[in-house]
């Protein structure tokens, strides 16, 4: 006989309801609430989504309590170790590791697709050359949808599958150019005997008065720090590419508002803000007095770099980013780096400190990931573009995943409305 489904029961003014439960592969079980409003008349209250699945999905899961982070089952750790980002971005989407054919092809295929629409170019014109980065992404990507229209049709499959090869090849070239128009150096093209990394790397620091090697300790690091940022289940920037995609818009516009949420110093915002909160740190010896004014409930202050929503032990990313920061460093003989010293203190001070402890605040992705980065010549503006780029195959999975869902419908949630009850227009005179 078929097992009786699981259901929680909820006793309502003298009503019960019985509400399904559904299990996962791994993870937390789940109350369906979907009929609850219909039956008992009531919304579920979960302003910022801690307690709420707001979707199923097969792509990445996290373990916050034992800080196990998995890509299509992987761990984090072992891809980062073993395998390189356009396999991770396969992987991703496809579900499992390419054979060498279907890498090869994939590959090929993404590299083959890494130049703008010549006229992108004079889009960037319009910007101010202090533009951030960030600014000038979510304008050029939003704007794709203008360049690329035989992309934009969400319910041609492969209409889908060009627009995602087009923004995970495209994304490394907008970022470098959001960059070398801040700085006012031309925009450098990308090379297709170069691998993903290194075309980056070239993009961003090569000048035509000049030959540019690729470093291949920096190649490593770079490509590293792409898969540690490449998905992360339903975050926040996550969310809003679902939620957009929900009702229809284009791919383009859906990473678009992915990359503005993610700007948020919340989220990927903070490994600008981390860098420059560690220089204005600046010593060891000051570390006491930041770590005072983040326990102080007086003072808006954080840790930039600490805590997370989900992972309650330590992220798995930034270890793997601590030991390539170690890594790096030494081998571009930057050893005595006070940056990454303050933040190895700070780290150390911060785990023995009861708040953090109880707190269960550890660092997060962002904490190491601005030192390698600085150490490696970006400039504080271009940490979260990095991360935005990092971050497009994983929302573009999410968001190819939400769009063949066959239950798909739009994301509308409700309110506890504690606004003014009906009343009659007054006049102005009569006010
Ligand atoms: C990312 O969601 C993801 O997966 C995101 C991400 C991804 O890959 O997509 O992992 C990337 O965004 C990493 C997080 C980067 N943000 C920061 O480093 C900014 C600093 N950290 C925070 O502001 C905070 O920790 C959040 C936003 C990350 C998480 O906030 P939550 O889950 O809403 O937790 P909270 O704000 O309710 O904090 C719980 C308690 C509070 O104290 P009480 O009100 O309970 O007394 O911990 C305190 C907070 O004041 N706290 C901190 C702190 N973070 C939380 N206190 C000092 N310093 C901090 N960094």
């Amino acid at each position: 006989m078929a097992d009786t489904p699981r259901t929680a029961t909820l006793t309502l003014d003298g009503k019960t309801y019985e509400l399904p439960i559904h299990s996962p592969t791994v993870g937390p079980d789940v109350i369906d609430i979907r009929k609850l409003y219909a039956q008992a008349g009531v919304f579920t209250y979960d302003p910022g989504f801690t307690s709420t699945a707001a979707c199923d999905s097969t792509i990445t899961y996290i373990d916050g309590d034992i800080g196990e982070l998995l890509y299509r089952g992987y761990p984090i750790e072992q891809l980062a170790d073993k395998s390189h980002y356009l396999e991770v971005c396969y992987l991703l989407l496809y579900g499992e590791l390419p054979t060498p054919e279907e890498a090869e092809k994939f590959e090929t295929l993404v590299t083959r697709h890494t130049m703008v629409h010549e006229q992108m170019h004079m889009f960037f014109r319009g910007f101010r050359r202090d533009a951030h980065p960030m600014a000038t992404m979510v304008g050029v990507v939003g704007a794709m949808s203008a360049f690329y229209h035989d992309s934009t049709d969400i319910t041609d499959e492969y209409q889908r599958e060009v627009a995602s090869i087009r923004m995970i090849a495209k994304l490394p070239t907008i970022a470098a150019m959001a960059y070398k128009y801040s700085i006012g150096q031309p925009f450098v093209y990308p090379r297709n005997d170069l691998d993903y990394a290194s075309n980056f790397l070239r993009m961003c620091f090569s000048v035509p008065a000049e030959e540019y090697e690729v470093d291949p300790i920096l190649s490593r690091a770079m490509d590293r720090i792409f898969t540690l940022h490449a998905d992360h289940e339903q975050n926040a920037s996550t969310s809003t590419v679902r939620l957009a995609g929900s009702s229809g818009a284009n791919p383009f516009a859906c990473v678009a508002a992915g990359i503005a949420c993610l700007w948020g110093p919340a989220h990927g915002g903070a490994n600008q803000a981390c860098l420059e909160m560690l220089r204005e740190i600046g010593t060891v010896d000051r570390i006491p007095e930041f770590i005072a004014r983040a326990k102080d409930k007086d003072d808006p202050f954080r840790l930039m770099g600490f805590g997370h929503r989900v992972y309650k032990n330590f992220d798995p990313r930034a270890k793997v980013m601590k030991e390539s920061a170690d890594e790096v460093l030494g081998l571009l003989g930057i050893e005595n780096n006070e940056t990454l010293k303050v933040a190895k203190e700070l780290e150390r001070i911060a785990l023995e400190d009861p708040y953090f402890i109880d707190k269960k605040l550890y660092p997060n992705v962002d904490f190491y990931s601005g030192i390698i980065l600085d150490a490696m010549g970006f400039p504080t503006s271009m940490f979260t573009p990095i991360f935005a780029m990092s971050r497009t195959v994983g929302w573009i999975a999410q968001w190819k995943e939400m769009i063949a869902d066959p239950q798909l419908k739009i994301g509308r949630p409700r309110q506890l409305y504690m606004g003014d009850t009906a009343r009659d227009y007054i006049d102005v005179e009569k006010r």
